[in-house]
């Protein structure tokens, strides 16, 4: 046998993701799992009527198109053009995806060539790094710090060289909560267009922003032909499972995506696509109570870690909230989630694991605040418990 390792080398070091071993330590110990981003109630009951529908009737049951159907492709296209402003053919402009995450993986691959560079805000989602390695392009990270966690601008340029291929933006950033403000987007939008940059935006989380709004940097002048814009209903509405992301752009970026996509997936989630066509169009009161209602979770851990003695980071969006817990004398987010679990019964992600620079995150940890109000109220009595155990 080779001793050559079976695992591609530029993949070493990425086993098992944290969510799944996290999740399997909630199951296995009967814990609260604030640790992955998923809710605990479905989203709208019309919406899963309407999937429910077109598998009955036979609309998606097979292969879709390869960029969607056209009922989605269009609805995509008027949501952008009602929250934002922007206006994306929804035949040449607009590709559906298997989740955000197809999306990413597509762009990157598509876009990306071995040794091409690409700056992404650390802590970075944990598939940026697996895809950017499978690229084989070099990931260069831009560390967000605490307690602000806002980019330092000049540090951004001093990061861009002529290997410089790509910036890849999260705006509103997991696990942070940072919501770019327009003045950050300018500056990262006119670094773009000064060194010809493309840039690839993932705001999955573009409806849950609690403070400031959401500006999608495809708006700001120069970026429309250079940015690929990426969401997903699965954060939108509550249906995770269902995984139907898309990305919106130009003709000649969206092609470049969809030949990396078709030899992915080619097509997935048809009758979903349907029932995610539906949900866009739901009005404006939806969004705003599915918003008001993230606020008011996200108020209520937020008041009870503090009151249990972390330091807490308030998100200005996502639904995830990080936290210090220094002040717990504790100094190691792993070693503290890994045995979180047992000593109070809740489940929680360590920070650390989205940062190449692991002192940066070392004491952090990241909870999701994306689940019913009783069980927030009984994750936080459990964590109440932490400092008199
Ligand atoms: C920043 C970010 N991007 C992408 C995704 C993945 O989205 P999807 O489930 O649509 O693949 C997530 C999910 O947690 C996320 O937090």
């Amino acid at each position: 046998m080779s001793t050559r390792p079976l695992l591609n080398r530029s993949l070493a070091g990425m086993g098992t993701t944290i969510f799944a071993e996290m999740s399997a330590l909630a199951t296995a110990t009967g814990s609260i799992n604030l640790g992955q981003g998923f809710p605990d109630t479905d989203g709208p009951r019309e919406i899963s009527e309407a999937a429910a529908r077109a598998v009955l009737d036979g609309r998606g049951n097979q292969y879709p198109p390869g960029p969607g159907v056209p009922e989605l492709r269009t609805a995509i296209a008027e949501h952008q053009q009602r929250f934002y402003g922007l206006t994306y053919d929804p035949d040449t402009e607009v590709l559906v995806t298997a989740g955000a995450t197809e999306a990413i993986a597509a762009a990157l691959l598509a876009l990306l060539e071995p040794g091409d560079e690409v700056i992404a805000f650390e802590p970075f989602y944990d598939s940026y790094a697996a895809c950017i390695a499978m690229a084989d392009a070099r990931r260069v990270p831009l560390t967000l710090r605490a307690p602000a966690f806002r980019p330092d601008l000049d540090e951004l340029r001093a990061l861009i060289t002529p290997r410089t291929r790509l910036l890849l933006v999260n705006t509103p950033h997991n696990p942070t909560g940072t919501v770019l403000t327009p003045e950050e987007l300018a500056a990262v939008a006119e670094l773009a267009v000064e060194h010809d940059l493309l840039v690839v935006t993932d705001e999955v989380y573009e409806h849950l922003v609690f403070t400031g709004a959401h500006h999608p940097l495809a708006a700001l002048p120069g970026m429309r032909e250079r940015t690929v814009s990426i969401s997903s209903a699965g954060k939108t509405f509550s249906f995770t499972g269902w995984k139907v992301g898309w990305i919106t752009g130009t003709p000649e970026l969206v092609a470049a995506v969809r030949t990396a996509k078709q030899y992915l997936t080619y097509v997935s989630a048809g009758p979903f696509q349907y029932a995610v066509a539906e949900a866009l169009r739901l009005p404006d009161d939806y969004y705003a109570d599915f918003r008001a209602d993230l606020r008011r979770k996200r108020d209520l851990l937020t008041a009870g870690l503090a009151a249990a003695g972390f330091r807490v980071f308030e998100p200005q969006g996502t639904y995830f909230v990080t936290t210090d817990i220094t002040p717990l004398g504790e100094k190691d987010g792993v070693e503290f989630c890994r045995t979180l679990p047992e000593r109070c019964g809740v489940v929680a992600i360590p920070n650390a694991v989205f940062y190449d620079d692991a002192e940066a995150g070392r004491a952090q940890v990241r909870f999701a605040f994306c689940k019913r109000v009783p069980v927030i109220e009984e994750a936080v009595t459990r964590l109440g418990t932490l400092r008199a155990g």
